[in-house]
């Protein structure tokens, strides 16, 4: 396993450069089971479950926007570049943006064409790309408004975009810091230092930030050339109904996806 850990904090976890088998494509329950498996050994072993995440994020994606072949898309919080991967592999030309080195190298070389960016302040022209994917970048950037701004103001008219992250009442809103992270974004992470130290990564107000489902919806609807089209839990999208339901929602969707079109 291939350990790159610069000056900064890391966000996401170290990965294996090694190339190997991908897991195998699973359905219904036996699917939640493969990502529960996965997710479990993800501290030590991230590659097959963010290998399995990005392989059905590209395929759902072709089949609601497709083809993503040909398509510029934006690959907003890349890290080391599974998803840029994925959706290269699909034809499209991706580019990734982080903001942090560090995590750009977790697998070794950064991913080509990378852009080393703020996603609160892209570097690309008005109405330029055709996609922008957001995975788990929300929870870990402290301006999602900036973030928002950006991607109305990239997207072409008829442009979409995907926006997951794991909200922070989440059972894993709080990443290492969870469960205390029930107790509040103020209380929550304050008694987990107090108890265990500062978390191995995440720290809470530097790399991890407390984004709730009903406030992004509400933030997300004030930008006028954004239409949601569509709310989901991430890993039980047919369980949908959860999302329209205050308060169950923050706790029972575990990791939230708004897709998005500009008009
Ligand atoms: C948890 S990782 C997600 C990686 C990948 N998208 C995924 O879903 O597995 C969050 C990434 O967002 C990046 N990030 C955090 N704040 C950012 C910002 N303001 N602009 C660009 N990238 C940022 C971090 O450096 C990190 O690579």
């Amino acid at each position: 396993m291939t350990h790159v850990h610069g000056g900064g904090r890391l966000l996401c976890p170290a990965v294996s450069a090694a190339a190997r088998t991908e897991p195998p494509v699973e359905h219904g329950l036996a699917r939640i089971r493969q990502l529960w498996t996965l997710f479990r050994n993800e501290q030590t072993d991230p590659e097959p479950f963010y290998t399995v995440l990005a392989r059905e994020a590209v395929a759902d994606l072709d089949r609601r926007y497709g083809p993503l072949r040909g398509q510029r898309i934006v690959d907003l919080g890349s890290g080391p570049g599974f998803y840029a991967r994925a959706f290269r592999n699909a034809g499209a030309d991706c580019i990734p943006v982080d903001n942090s080195r560090d995590e750009l190298e977790l697998a070794g070389a950064a991913p080509e064409n990378h852009v080393l960016a703020d996603a609160a302040d892209l570097p690309f022209e008005d109405e330029s790309v055709d996609g922008v994917f957001a995975s788990n970048l929300l929870e870990h950037a402290p301006d999602t408004a900036g973030i928002i701004g950006e991607i109305e103001r990239v997207l072409k008219p008829g442009g979409w975009a995907y926006v997951s992250w794991t909200n922070w009442y989440s059972p894993w809103g709080g990443h290492d810091m969870s469960p205390y992270h029930l107790l509040g974004p103020e209380r929550g992470p304050a008694l987990y230092e107090r108890r265990h130290g500062e978390p191995r990564k995440n720290t809470y107000g530097e790399g991890l930030f407390a984004v709730h489902i009903g406030p992004t919806l509400r933030l997300v609807r004030q930008f006028p050339r954004l239409r949601i089209e569509r709310v989901e839990p991430r890993y039980w999208p047919k369980l949908r109904f959860i999302v329209a339901i205050p308060g169950l929602r923050e706790v029972a969707t575990w990791n939230c996806v708004i897709r998005l079109r500009k008009r």
